[in-house]
């Protein structure tokens, strides 16, 4: 990877990620692609290139790369599980018709494509516990199905363009920069921030309600590492499960208590949100990303938690 575009670059992924990038590849050599509704600020917009790139729009992407030398696109555009239920319409044309327009540009001008995929692909009918890296993909959710599509999508124009696309499957993703939006994994990040503000947690989910979750620090390196890996290696593509824990809301909870003693939860059910954690697995089982790419990852919850804490600390009273 010489010169990157990442599309949808001010999100919560994105905006690590860049930075993550620059670092390793250079500022100049890692452009910030973003909507004006959501136009970089601070450290990202000064260190490196930002360029407005709607991904339901080709020819802004094609401009793009065109005029950056572009040889790899991470294309980290997205509706998450839960808004993507009440705009479907939209979800289908960022996830889907947006990816075929990377793709596209990718097919004809020689990038690499990144396009994560999630936990979300998999429905009711998946095997939920240490779900399988092949099994049964038939989502209930607008998400799931634009996930499975994309990773049908990017398969197929690797084999058929030999476009070179790789993914992982995200689980909930735990960070302290940029706040998550409509995801059905958020409660793991929203209960950081009332336990460092001192406030009661009302928890979305019930007690039992397992799901894979990852740092956000894991999550970044697997992005870079699956770009970065022997190709002759790779028996998949689209897309690896990757793992590093799995939890209930009671789990994260006691966990928090041990830190912060006297923080509160309440149960305050979401349906929409409870229906959709139903139906995904409780727990990934990641050996093909090990054995391809020597996925591994570094941070457990104690880990993960301990970090948490200490950045939004800082982050709140900067801020506050
Ligand atoms: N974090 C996503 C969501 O909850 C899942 O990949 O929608």
């Amino acid at each position: 990877m010489k010169n990157i575009l990442v599309i949808g670059g001010t999100g919560q992924i994105g905006s690590e990620l860049i930075m993550k990038l620059r670092s390793i590849y250079g500022n100049s050599n890692v452009v910030c692609g973003y909507i004006p509704s959501a136009a970089p600020t601070g450290e990202l917009l000064e260190s490196g290139p930002a360029e407005i790139v709607d991904i339901t729009k080709p020819t802004l992407i094609d401009a793009v790369v065109r005029k950056y030398d572009v040889d790899t696109i991470y294309n980290l555009a997205a509706i998450l599980s839960a808004v993507a239920e009440m705009k479907p319409q939209l979800a289908w044309a960022i996830g889907v018709d947006g990816l075929f327009n990377t793709l596209e540009v990718a097919r004809e001008r020689g990038c690499a494509v990144f396009t994560p995929s999630s936990i979300g692909s998999f429905g009711k009918s998946t095997p939920h516990i240490k779900t399988p890296q092949d099994t049964i993909q038939r989502p209930d959710t607008m998400y799931g199905v634009t996930k499975v599509s994309g990773e049908l999508l990017s398969d197929y124009y690797a084999k058929r363009f030999g476009v070179d696309t790789r993914s992982v499957r995200f689980p909930g993703l735990i960070s302290y920069t940029t706040p998550p939006g409509g995801g059905t994994t958020d409660y793991a990040v929203d209960i950081y921030y009332s336990a460092v503000k001192g406030e009661k947690f009302k928890c979305p989910l019930k007690p039992g309600t397992f799901m894979d979750m990852m740092y956000m620090p894991d999550a970044l390196r697997a992005a870079v590492e699956i770009m970065e890996a022997d190709p002759t290696r790779l028996k998949h593509r689209n897309s690896f499960n990757i793992a590093s824990m799995s939890f209930d809301p009671e789990i994260i909870y006691n966990k928090l208590k041990e830190h912060v003693p006297g923080f509160e939860m309440e149960y305050d059910l979401d349906p929409l949100r409870q229906q959709i954690a139903d139906s995904w697995p409780d727990s990934l089982d990641d050996t093909c990303a090990r054995e391809e790419w020597d996925w591994k990852p570094e941070y457990d919850l104690e880990a993960m938690t301990k970090d948490m804490l200490l950045n939004l600390r800082k982050k709140l009273l900067v801020t506050a």
